[in-house]
């Protein structure tokens, strides 16, 4: 998709989370959003280019000069901050999980549906049925929501196909989306999201078929940078996520991997293998903090399934942050645990439930969000040089944003440089 010469003036509050760190966040640099008052950002080729104030901006030769190829987006004192990165989300299904839903708010857990046969095993006909081009469709419609709300990275799991065919189908589908949207997906291949219905109390078979037949082909095919695994009670066991990390470093695929949703797991032995992140993170044992707190393995908090579940329980990211280890936010969109597309739900839900600081959810949901996908030295901050992703709010002040929950604010979403929507303001 082609970018124009973009010029964004009148920038109320710049968040540029501009920094000279060569990792990720952790601690009070959580907090240090590094904002600039009355500011502009010029993008050019789908980079940024310049960020300062809105007079030297003006002043710039080579804009004086260019000024009619450029589009001038006047933000009027709005709140402009590097586009969202979704580093969580499993966009490839054919349909929400109604049924599922109405049980659970009739009482029933989320383990209790998968035992009875609901939960991830009932999106798997679906997807198995569905023609590639119509998961592409879905995915395609996702990634422009997603896009609505301010994100312009995501990535993006298969793991509802669960066969060598729906499994390379769904990760086809990711890249054919990603290939028409503006913005940059991240596939990642999750075929040990749960054992499949035909393999049902035989899931060490399985594991053999995700390690000796899948992960070969989608290495050799690249339909994934990243390969995920769900490790917890009732899906795979932390010696069965061994042999899948274990696989996939051998294919030259990067790790990350769904850790203490329902149930705890030490997560040293996973650490060993540098996974970029773990993700949910409800339950974990206090002495497996520091380790984490040493490592550049990001702890990846997905609120938006402990509210689509109706928990009490959120993940402990206060200890986290206390600790030193360096923490994301993402939606973990899904039709099961969270159907949402919205950073700023998320960041809301951080906020209130998690006692994350506005400013804190902000870096956790951009920067260290680019840092859990291994691309913080292009995306997730404002500077020269980083792709022109950008995310410009109606409002005046950036804890807003995590404030107004359950509206979307996103005025405008500028992604690789190319303007998503227009403005409304
Ligand atoms: O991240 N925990 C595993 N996977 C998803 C839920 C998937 C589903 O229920 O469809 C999650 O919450
Ligand atoms: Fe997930």
């Amino acid at each position: 998709m082609k970018s124009k010469p973009l010029l964004l003036t009148n920038i109320g509050q710049l968040l540029t989370l501009r920094s000279t760190a060569t990792s990720p966040r952790r601690g009070t640099s959580l907090s240090d959003l590094a904002i600039s008052e009355n500011a502009a950002v010029l993008c050019l080729g789908g980079k940024i280019v310049s960020v300062g104030s809105t007079k030297e901006a003006l002043r710039d030769p080579w804009l004086k000069k260019n000024r009619k190829k450029v589009t001038e987006i006047d933000c009027c004192g709005q709140v402009v901050l590097p586009g969202f990165v979704d580093s969580h989300t499993h966009p490839v299904f054919a349909g929400p999980r109604l049924v599922d839903f109405e049980k659970r708010i009739a009482g029933a857990s989320y383990e209790e549906i998968a035992e009875a046969g609901g939960g991830i095993r009932s999106s798997i006909d679906g997807v198995r049925r569905a023609s590639k081009p119509g998961l592409t469709n879905r995915v395609l419609a996702a990634l422009d929501d997603l896009a609505k709300h301010g994100t312009t990275t995501v990535e993006a799991k298969s793991g509802y196909g669960l066969s060598f065919e729906s499994e390379t189908k769904s990760l086809e589908a990711i890249l054919d989306a990603a290939k028409q949207w503006p913005g940059t997906v991240v596939p990642t291949f999750l075929g040990a999201h749960a054992v499949p219905p035909e393999l049902r109390g035989r899931s060490q078979e399985y594991v053999d078929i995700v390690c000796q037949q899948m992960m070969p082909a989608v290495a050799k095919r690249k339909l994934a940078r990243f390969a995920d695994v769900f490790c917890d009670r009732g899906a795979f066991s932390a010696d069965e996520a061994e042999q899948i990390f274990h696989a996939a470093d051998q294919h030259g695929l990067s790790l990350r991997a769904h850790m203490g949703q329902l149930g705890e797991t030490r997560l040293e032995p996973f650490l060993r293998y540098n996974p970029a992140s773990l993700d949910h993170m409800d339950y974990v044992n206090d002495a497996d903090l520091p380790t984490l707190a040493m490592s550049d393995t990001i702890a990846t908090f997905v609120p938006g399934a402990n509210y689509f579940l109706g928990l009490t329980r959120y993940p402990r990211a206060r200890q986290f942050i206390e600790a030193g280890v360096a923490v994301a936010l993402a939606t973990d969109y899904n039709p099961g645990s969270s159907p949402t597309l919205s950073m700023p739900m998320v960041m809301s839900l951080a906020c209130t439930h998690m006692k994350m600081s506005p400013a804190e959810a902000i870096t956790a949901a951009t920067i260290n969000g680019a840092w859990a996908l291994r691309i913080a030295d292009r995306k997730g901050s404002i500077e020269p040089g980083k792709d022109a992703d950008l995310a410009v709010f109606d409002v005046r002040d950036y804890r807003e944003i995590a404030y107004w929950f359950g509206a979307n604010h996103c005025a405008l979403t500028i992604l690789n440089g190319v303007a998503h929507s227009p403005p409304t303001g």
